[in-house]
């Protein structure tokens, strides 16, 4: 039997509900890069509108194709990391798969990094040439800014930090895998903040098109996770951005539980050991469901059946945090005649420790 030529380039391409374009998007690599041995890998994040079928269609075509098919997972980031994980080729490229990012130039791309004179190739839509189509002014801001902050935190000076589209050496991506954070969309800039030595940079103008098949995948949730990316590349060597992220919440809830614990002691009523538990446990329900929201959004618990039996479970847990809370409110407050804000407080801080721990355990526990 003939052994097939080894790859030279390997396409990772994530995907998520792109059947209509995952059959083109080969032609258009084939066609790109003829000459050039390459694979393609598609990483499928279980999508259920038959881009998986299609998918396996086009392998039994052309054997080039393969596919990385994660269950029960989303995430472009980590998409991108477990698919350059699967490939062995020395170079690799990391392509959208709705044809919005220009194939044309990854030629170039690879031509660079086999000069050995830079680490990474980034297709930039912000520098001489490129482009961002037909863009909406909102989205052309909020991509400045984002652009700045991006600058800012990584190493290196990029046109475009937060590009989908870029190759780099195996050697790159080995210096910084075991670091990445890992968090949302931003893998170009993950990696870039990561790598041990900073990367030497090339980028290649290209003009981003318009999508013409399936949804964008970009919301909101993707701009927390970029702003959690960011923490977790500033401080997420002392603490993981997840405790950051429990703990901003947290300090969302002492606000409501403040506004509640100090609207009672303005009515004079109920006593404050009252007051005070009240204000806990209208605390807790807002904490639950803005941290599974935003916090555990990986893991988000959804249906009327896990969230119940999650709010139940932290709850639960959280009793015992209140205990404590509440006893040491109390304490400070009746016996050693603190202020009643400031004890109050204290009893929050306890319990917010021992909240954050046992809830990873019992709430949003990894599956
Ligand atoms: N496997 C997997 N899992 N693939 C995903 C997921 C996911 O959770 N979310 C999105 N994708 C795939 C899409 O199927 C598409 O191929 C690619 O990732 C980009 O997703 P889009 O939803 O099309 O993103 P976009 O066009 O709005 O954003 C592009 O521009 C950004 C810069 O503003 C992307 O190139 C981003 O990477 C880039 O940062
Ligand atoms: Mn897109």
């Amino acid at each position: 039997m003939p052994i097939r030529q080894r790859a030279v380039l390997s396409v990772v391409i994530p995907t998520f509900n792109e059947r209509d374009n995952v059959g083109r998007m080969v032609e258009v690599l084939d066609a790109a890069l003829a000459g050039i041995p390459f694979e393609m890998v598609f990483v499928d994040d279980d999508s259920r509108d038959g881009t998986r079928e299609r998918l396996c269609e086009l392998s039994a075509a052309d054997p080039r194709v393969r596919m990385v098919h994660r269950i029960g997972r989303r995430g472009l980031s980590t998409a991108v990391v477990e698919g350059i994980l699967s490939t062995t080729a020395p170079f690799i490229a990391v392509i959208d798969a709705d044809l919005q990012h220009d194939e044309r130039v990854l030629p170039q791309m690879l031509a660079i990094l086999q000069t050995g004179d830079a680490d990474v190739v980034v297709g930039s839509r912000y520098t001489e040439g490129g482009g961002v189509g037909d863009w909406d002014a909102g989205r052309v801001r909020v991509s400045a800014v984002a652009t700045r902050l991006a600058r800012m935190v990584a190493r290196v000076k990029l046109t475009d930090p937060m590009s989908g589209f870029f190759a780099l050496t195996r050697e790159a991506f080995d210096s910084a895998v075991r670091d990445l954070s890992g968090q949302g969309y931003k893998i170009l800039l993950d990696i870039c903040a990561s790598s041990a030595a900073p990367l030497r940079m090339a980028e290649v103008p290209y003009q981003f098109r318009a999508r013409e098949a399936g949804d964008s995948k970009l919301d909101a949730m993707i701009v927390w996770e970029y702003l959690l990316l960011l923490v977790d590349k500033l401080i997420g060597h002392i603490v993981p951005a997840r405790f950051v992220s429990f703990m901003a919440i947290g300090g969302v809830g002492v606000f409501v539980h403040m506004a509640v614990l100090g609207s009672f002691v303005a009515l004079g009523q109920p006593a404050f050991i009252w007051a005070q538990s009240i204000a806990t446990g209208i605390a807790m329900v807002f904490n639950f469901f803005i941290n599974n929201l935003l916090t555990y959004r990986d893991r988000r618990l959804k249906g009327f059946v896990p969230v119940t039996r999650g709010l139940l479970s932290f709850v639960a847990v959280c009793s015992v945090g209140a205990i404590a809370n509440v006893g040491i409110a109390e304490v400070l407050f009746a016996g050693y005649r603190y202020a009643w804000w400031l004890a109050g407080l204290a009893g929050i801080v306890v319990g917010a420790f021992w909240n954050y721990a046992a809830t990873a355990l019992f709430t949003w526990k990894a599956k």
